[in-house]
């Protein structure tokens, strides 16, 4: 493992005593690593989006937090869902979430996984190569398929087309191999990379698939009838006042002009739950090093944290505890690895062992993403705000 530093800005202000207190209280009672989901934020968050890109089909990206509450929560609310393995469709098995409800977006996939899809129901897949579309075509007769066209973004956090997708001057090809082995395209689908910097790639890659529907129009009969934009909607984790409405006003400018007849469906991930997740951990031990204080946390890279390494995140970081000026301070996280550091130098007033540190907008591809690695645990998960049929539906979910 490389012991190169990882220096990261956080942000420590802005959190009220009241919620501070309530924090410090579920900390005390749950114990750490705690990860606190609010349900009402991540309706919050659906309602701001479905209000900010009106038209549009929301498919939430299972990927960035599948828990049994936040799928319940968004079921109630009318979401529908896009998976990309066996184990997410037996999350939406058990939490009754029917395949008609649910898109299949994996790009590249092993026939267990089309299979495991299939069997549940779903019918919409995607493909981005020869290899996949003639995958697929084996089982022309129970799926259609969206293919799934890249618009590289380097100034996203994570670049999915770097992965995925076919060049705008590949569709031609594709599209004739599909009809070829009579497997119906029914659109294109792109990501525009997750955490963008600005709406400009999704405009981009509207206005070129508005040319690519409008140049193969006649395509089966008329079949491309579906756009999907994918995710990459932002999380606030600056807290600079990040305004979803003025964010999507240039996407809706361009969704404009789609012809009438092309549904839009979006799978946002990131946006729907950042803001639902606040992580709790404890400062497990502290030193002197370097002349700088260190301290040790019950959760870190290898744990809630690891987006830290794997997409460069930069949470909020407010200790709950601590008394004196602040100091630049080295956070660390649990495990023997010198890699598990979260901060070299960040500002920190004394703290103790036993003193709680937050770390918020930490619902995304965090909880789903962490390992045990040391064999240490993950952190709890504790659920607020849950409605009543909600809460009825993720308690069959986490009892089966
Ligand atoms: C196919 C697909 N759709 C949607 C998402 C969700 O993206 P985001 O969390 O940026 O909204 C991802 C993220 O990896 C993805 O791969």
């Amino acid at each position: 493992m490389s012991n190169e530093s990882v220096e990261v800005k956080h942000n420590a202000s802005g959190v009220s005593p009241l919620q501070a207190s309530s924090w410090k209280r579920l900390a005390a009672r749950h114990g750490t690593p705690l990860l606190v989901l609010d349900m009402a934020q991540v309706r919050l968050q659906y309602k701001r989006l479905t209000s900010a890109l009106p038209g549009v089909q929301m498919f939430y990206a299972v990927k960035a937090l599948p828990y049994p509450a936040v799928i319940s929560t968004l079921a109630e609310l009318g979401c529908n869902f896009d998976l990309a393995s066996s184990g997410e469709v037996e999350l939406m098995r058990q939490a009754g979430v029917t395949a008609d409800r649910c898109l299949h977006t994996h790009p590249i996939k092993g026939e267990r996984e089309i299979r495991a899809a299939l069997d549940f129901g779903c019918k919409t897949f995607v493909a981005d190569n020869e290899t996949e579309i003639l995958k697929l075509a084996r089982f022309r007769s129970k799926l259609d398929i969206l293919l799934r066209v890249s618009f590289p973004n380097p100034g996203a956090r994570c670049d999915l087309s770097k992965k995925f997708g076919c060049t705008p001057a590949d569709v031609t090809r594709l599209l004739d191999l599909a009809a070829g082995q009579k497997l119906k395209v029914r659109g294109f689908s792109f990501h525009a990379g997750s955490q963008v910097p600005g709406p400009e790639m999704h405009v981009h890659a509207i206005n070129q698939c508005v040319e690519l529907m409008t140049t193969h129009r006649a395509y089966g009969n008329g079949s491309l009838r579906t756009l999907d934009i994918g995710g990459g909607f932002p999380a606030d984790y600056d807290r600079s006042g990040f305004d979803i409405n003025a964010f999507c006003a240039p996407i809706r400018e361009a969704l404009a002009h789609l012809p009438t007849d092309v549904r839009v469906i979006a799978e946002p991930g990131r946006f729907m739950v950042a803001s639902s997740g606040t992580a709790l951990a404890s400062v497990i031990g502290k030193a002197e090093r370097g002349g700088k204080p260190w301290y040790y946390l019950d959760d870190g890279i290898y744990g809630s944290y690891n987006g830290i390494v794997t997409e460069g995140a930069c949470y909020p970081l407010v200790p709950l505890g601590g008394e004196g000026e602040l100091r630049p301070s080295v956070l660390t996280g649990p495990t023997c690895d010198s890699f598990d550091m979260l901060s070299e130098a960040l500002p920190l007033p004394d703290l103790k062992v036993g003193d709680v540190l937050a770390g918020l907008f930490m619902g995304a591809y965090t909880h789903s993403t962490a390992t045990t690695f040391n064999g240490l645990p993950q952190a709890q998960v504790i659920v607020r705000g849950m409605s009543d049929l909600a809460r009825r539906r993720s308690r069959k979910v986490q009892a089966s």
